[in-house]
C-alpha cells in the first residue's frame, strides 16, 4: 500500500484508473472500517482509503483534539485488507487557509436528529467529502449504515450535484454483545462498555414492537428513552424515521428506521436499526 500526504501525490497515483473506490475515514480503524474496504475490493479497480481527522465537523466542545490517532496500526489493516493507496493529509494539506466554500446541506435534512444536536456538523461532513471526491475522483464511494443520516445527506448532494458517483452504504458491523463499533467506544470505561450494548437492545425492542404491528411511534419513543434514562444515559433522541428521507412516519407507513443519540458518561454513541 501506497501512502499519500499530498493531494498531487494521490492525484499521481490514481490517474489512468478506470474504476476506483473510496472509502473515506477519520482512523482508529476497526472492523466496521475493514468491512467497507473489503466491499470496495469488489467495486474497484483500485481501493482508496482515507484518513483525516475533519476538524470542520466537529464543534467547539467536542472531541477533535482528543479524537484517537492510531495511524501505524490503521496503516497494518488497511494494508491487510488490500487498500491500494491511503490518502492522508496533514490539515495545512486539506485546508492551507480557511475553508472559504462549504456544502450546506438543506435544514429538512441536515437540522434534524443529529444535526440538531450537532449544528454545522452534515455541513463539515459534507464539505470533506466532496472534497476528497475533486480530489480522487471516484468512480464508487463505500459509507457505513451506522451513520445513517450521513449516509443520506452524502447520496442526496451526489443526487443534487450530479457527481458521476455510485454511493454505496455497508452494514453496520457489531460487538458480538450489540454494541455498534466505534472509534468513540474507546472512551468508554469498563463499567460503561458494558452498559453500551443497551443502546442496541432498545431499538432492538423498538423495532419488535413495530413488526408486532405497535404503530404509536411516539409512544415507543418514549418507552426507550424512559428506559436508556433508567440506566443512567443521557439520550439526545430516539426516533422512528422514514428510511428514504428521515422524515416524520405517518401510521401506515413502512420502510422505517429507528435512530438514536445517547450519551453514557461524557461520550455520545448513536445507533439505528432498519425496520
Ligand atoms: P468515521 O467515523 O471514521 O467512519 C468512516 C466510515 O466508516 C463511515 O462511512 C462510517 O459510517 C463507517 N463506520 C463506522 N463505524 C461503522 C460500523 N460499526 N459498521 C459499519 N461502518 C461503520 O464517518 C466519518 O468517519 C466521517 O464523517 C467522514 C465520512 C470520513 C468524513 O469526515
Amino acid at each position: 500500500m501506497q501512502v499519500h500526504d499530498t493531494i498531487a501525490g494521490l492525484r499521481a497515483a490514481r490517474k489512468g484508473t478506470a474504476r476506483v473506490a473510496l472509502v473515506p475515514t477519520m482512523g482508529n480503524l476497526h472492523d466496521g472500517h475493514i468491512a467497507l474496504m473489503k466491499q470496495a475490493r469488489s467495486q474497484g479497480d483500485l481501493v482508496i482509503a482515507s484518513i483525516f481527522v475533519n476538524r470542520l465537523q466537529f464543534r467547539p466542545g467536542e472531541d477533535f483534539e482528543a479524537y484517537p490517532r492510531t495511524f501505524e496500526a490503521d496503516c497494518e489493516r488497511l494494508e491487510a485488507a488490500g487498500v491500494d493507496h491511503l490518502f492522508a493529509p496533514t490539515e495545512a494539506e486539506m485546508y492551507p487557509q480557511p475553508q472559504t466554500y462549504h456544502i450546506e446541506p438543506s435544514p429538512e435534512q441536515a437540522g434534524i436528529l443529529d444535526g440538531e444536536f450537532r449544528p454545522g456538523h452534515f455541513r463539515g461532513v459534507a464539505t470533506v467529502v466532496m472534497k476528497l471526491f475533486q480530489i480522487v475522483q471516484p468512480t464508487v464511494a463505500l459509507f457505513g449504515k451506522k451513520d445513517f443520516q450521513q449516509l443520506m445527506v452524502i447520496r442526496n448532494m451526489v443526487r443534487d450535484f450530479a457527481l458521476p458517483i455510485e454511493i454505496i452504504g455497508g452494514e453496520t458491523i457489531r460487538a458480538a454483545d450489540g454494541l455498534a463499533l466505534s472509534s468513540r467506544n474507546g472512551y468508554l470505561s469498563e463499567a460503561e462498555r458494558a452498559e453500551a450494548p443497551r443502546l442496541f437492545a432498545v431499538l432492538t425492542k423498538v423495532i419488535e414492537a413495530v413488526h408486532a404491528g405497535s404503530r404509536d411511534f411516539t409512544l415507543l419513543e418514549q418507552g426507550a428513552i424512559a428506559e436508556l434514562q433508567a440506566h443512567g444515559w443521557s439520550p439526545d433522541y430516539v426516533a422512528l424515521r422514514k428510511k428514504l428521507d428521515l422524515q416524520l412516519p405517518s401510521a401506515h407507513d413502512s420502510g422505517l428506521v429507528v435512530l438514536a443519540a445517547a450519551r453514557l458518561g461524557s461520550t455520545r454513541l448513536i445507533d439505528n436499526l432498519e425496520v
